[in-house]
């Protein structure tokens, strides 16, 4: 269905918009309201090819990749699907209006906007960069690119940054909300058919600043109650796993830390890289058959660019021909061609988040029928401002939804050709 295509694109600039509102107010405001919404992460360890396989999944070279510590902030690459025809060209967060259409500027100003915040050292930062990329060759996705997990600090790195990655990691792929502290804001809007649609934009805010009172006061109890069991605490970062194949996957970091956050493995998708550098006369299937370290979602087999196809510039075309080559050729893995590779995990990760929104939309249409004024009543009732920096808070997430509220009726009038249920 086309729509639900636009849906995702929908979420996409809420989290777009949640992004400015966080940075609008510094650390005041709320980093991670954007986090409610469905995104996916590499996690993994240094080297493994997390950046290599954004890459592939985008289609594009753009991303500092190598040898060593190279991703050393967040990256928050946001991918919208544009018409086709239309000129790729990316955009930073930091560089508003600023548009990029050579993709080799877009490496160096990530690699820039790191030096910037931890020094030319190799220090990392929590603090994400964020990178819209608008292209008819994408599907629409929010991925987000990690520094990798390691066991010891490399020379100029204090002992700590061990740790500091691993908490930083966790961060972005736990999504688990704290009762106390979290504001969950409700939006309806209907079409010219009377179908109500309803999103939410909840928030993690600073512990303390918001207290369940006024989350309460939003709604009616059971209402609520529902609700925030329903939707409050379910965790919905996807997880890309990444595993070198040429490494023993009972050591791999990122099965172990994907098995801790997700243990059922609903939100997990694991990634074997570097099928071409495994040892003459071992294979992988025991894995990418699901005999060994099964996960939920079947294991993808991924061939990304060696660090000798990258010193000889091998583009991104070619090196997606290699790898399609690399699988249907390959006497192994031939039977399985057809699921493997970087564009199918691509397709696979796009259809995942649309049944994951697909799900949510219905059961919150069912529980909550609340329009934007009554919420303003609400706010009013409350007497605003509750605190002075939560009211400003609260009144700033309003006018964002009233703006989403916009956006969204002109997305319909668009043209929706009728009912989506
Ligand atoms: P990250 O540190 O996990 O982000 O890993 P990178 O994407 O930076 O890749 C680390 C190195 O491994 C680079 O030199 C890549 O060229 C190389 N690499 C990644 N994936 C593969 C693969 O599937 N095959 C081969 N031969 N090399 C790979
Ligand atoms: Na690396
Ligand atoms: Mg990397």
């Amino acid at each position: 269905m086309a729509t639900m295509e636009s849906l995702i694109g929908m979420v996409n600039r809420i989290q777009r918009a949640c992004t400015v509102l966080g940075d609008y107010g510094g650390d005041t405001a709320l980093p991670t309201l954007w986090e409610a919404l469905p995104s996916v992460a590499v996690v993994g360890g240094q080297s493994s090819g997390k950046s290599s396989v954004l890459e592939s999944i985008v289609g594009r070279d753009f991303l500092p990749r190598g040898s060593g510590i190279v991703t050393r902030r967040p990256l928050v690459l946001q991918l919208h699907k544009t018409e086709p025809g239309v000129q790729e060209y990316a955009e930073f967060l930091h560089l508003p209006k600023k548009k990029f259409t050579d993709f080799s500027n877009v490496r160096k100003e990530i690699q820039d906007e790191t030096d910037r915040v931890t020094g030319k050292s190799k220090q990392i930062s929590p603090i994400p960069i964020h990178l819209s990329i608008y292209s008819p060759n994408v599907v629409n996705l929010t991925l987000i690119d990690l520094p990798g997990l390691t066991k010891v600090a490399v020379e100029g790195q204090p002992e700590s940054v061990v740790q500091e990655i691993e908490s930083m990691v966790r961060s972005y792929v736990e999504k688990s909300c704290h009762y106390s502290g979290d504001l969950i804001l409700f939006m309806e809007t209907r079409d010219l058919q009377g179908f109500v649609s309803v999103f939410e934009i909840y928030a993690t805010s600073i512990p303390g600043k918001f207290s369940f009172k006024y989350f309460i006061s939003f709604a009616s109890v059971p209402l609520i109650m529902d609700k925030f069991l329903v939707l409050g605490l379910q965790p919905n970062c996807l997880i890309l796993a990444i595993t070198p194949a040429n490494q023993d996957l009972a050591t791999s970091d990122a099965i172990k830390l994907s098995r801790e956050v997700d243990p059922a493995g609903d939100r997990t998708f694991g990634v074997l890289t570097k099928l071409d550098l495994m040892d003459k006369g071992t294979d992988a299937l025991d894995i990418l058959e699901g005999r060994a370290y099964p996960l939920q979602h079947p294991w993808v087999g991924i061939v990304n660019r060696s660090q000798a196809d990258i010193n000889k510039n091998v583009d991104m075309i070619a090196a997606r021909r290699r790898e399609r080559e690399f699988f249907a050729m390959s006497p192994d893995y031939g039977h399985l061609a057809g699921k493997m590779g970087s564009e199918y995990l691509a397709k696979l990760l796009s259809k995942h988040l649309e049944s994951v929104i697909r799900t949510r939309v219905p059961g919150i249409i069912v529980l909550i029928n609340r329009s934007i004024d009554e919420l303003e009543a609400e706010l009013d009732h409350l007497g605003r401002p509750v605190a002075i920096d939560s009211g400003a808070q609260l009144y700033t997430i309003l006018e964002l939804c009233r703006a989403f509220d916009r956006i969204f009726k002109e997305h319909l009038e668009g043209g929706r050709p009728g009912g989506d249920r």
